[in-house]
């Protein structure tokens, strides 16, 4: 097997990609972010705990999907994606068909996708998706309990202290 290679997108301010990156020298990271700021907040995160194993595709995550060659990936996180409550908004969340195709295309057997939400609808809106296309295995687990090794972001400790609660869950590609 060659290097490990997990991606998160939409990795905010990078806390939770610095964290892992931090933890797993072994592996190779890649964020995707297409607000400059939180690049910015990653970079200086990277610079001072010298991380040598992160690299970022500042811009949309859909054209790095689109350009990873297939089974590239050993685990995709997706973490409090951009929740676009609106009903005719829906169609611009990140979990769509296409880019569930893409994460079945990238993530290599025995793969993981990780996902977690502060938005009931779309934990449902994630689920059914994934039943849809099909090529996934919920693995079963406490979703309330974050995943190994977890960091709060801001932006999670924002939700609880607004009383929303986080659902973690998690994918076995097959
Ligand atoms: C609600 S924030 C959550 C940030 C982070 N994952 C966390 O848990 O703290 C969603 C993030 O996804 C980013 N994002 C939204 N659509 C994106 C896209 N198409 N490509 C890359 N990043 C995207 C936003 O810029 C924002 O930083």
């Amino acid at each position: 097997m060659g290097p490990r290679r997990w991606l998160e997108i939409g990795f905010g301010g990078g806390e939770h990609l610095a964290h892992l990156a931090a933890l797993h020298p072994e592996v190779s990271f890649i964020g995707a972010e297409a607000f400059q700021n939180g690049v910015a907040k990653l970079l200086a995160e990277i610079e001072a705990r010298q991380l040598r194993n992160i690299r970022i595709h500042y811009g949309d995550a859909r054209e790095l999907l689109e350009a990873l060659p297939d089974a590239s990936l050993n685990r995709i996180y997706l973490l409090y994606p951009d929740p676009w409550p609106k009903e005719r908004h829906k169609k611009r969340r990140m979990i769509a068909p296409e880019t569930l195709n893409h994460f079945h295309r990238l993530i290599a057997r025995d793969g993981r996708f990780f996902f977690a939400s502060d938005i009931p609808d779309y934990v449902d809106w994630t689920r059914e998706h994934v039943s849809t296309n099909g090529g996934f295995d919920e693995v079963s687990r406490n979703t309330a309990e974050p995943f190994e090794n977890w960091t709060r972001t801001r932006y999670e400790a924002k939700a609880v202290r607004e009383g929303r609660a986080p659902a973690y869950l998690e994918f076995r590609i097959l």
